[in-house]
């Protein structure tokens, strides 16, 4: 079902100051970024071999992500799997008892069609899905 670990996604307060920091850190620079209204975040994309890293910022305090750093403050928020079908890899989750957040996939940043797994389905972990677009 999974092909590869898309991205690792890390929750910051300041977009801007995260991008500077991880560049001076790790020399790693942003491949895109952009706002994803539906989702209420700003997220940038950097490119780590085949994956990303994604950095996630709230658009507004009462986003999921807002509500996130109220909580849990900084720090690892979701890791993404990639899957050739989202559909199908929904439904084979569904018939094995988990608990999905998203019962249908739903357009994320890059056009991709993605969903979320609930942290209760396996070890207090968010886990997203990423079917990409066709190139
Ligand atoms: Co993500």
């Amino acid at each position: 079902m999974i092909y590869n670990i898309d991205h690792v996604a890390i929750a910051v307060h300041d977009m801007d100051e995260a991008i500077d920091h991880h560049r001076r850190l790790y020399g790693a620079e942003p491949m895109w970024r952009e706002d994803v209204e539906e989702q209420g975040v700003d997220e940038a994309m950097i490119p780590v071999g085949g994956s990303f890293v994604q950095l996630l910022a709230p658009l507004a305090d009462d986003t999921p992500v807002g509500r996130f750093l109220a909580k849990h403050g900084e720090g690892l928020h979701h890791i993404a799997y990639a899957v050739p079908d989202i559909d199908a890899a929904l439904d084979e989750l569904r018939s094995q008892g988990a608990r999905l957040i998203d019962e249908t996939a739903r357009t994320g940043g890059r056009g991709a069609k993605i969903a979320f797994v609930h942290p209760a389905t396996f070890a207090g972990t968010l886990i997203e899905l990423v079917e990409l677009p066709d190139e």
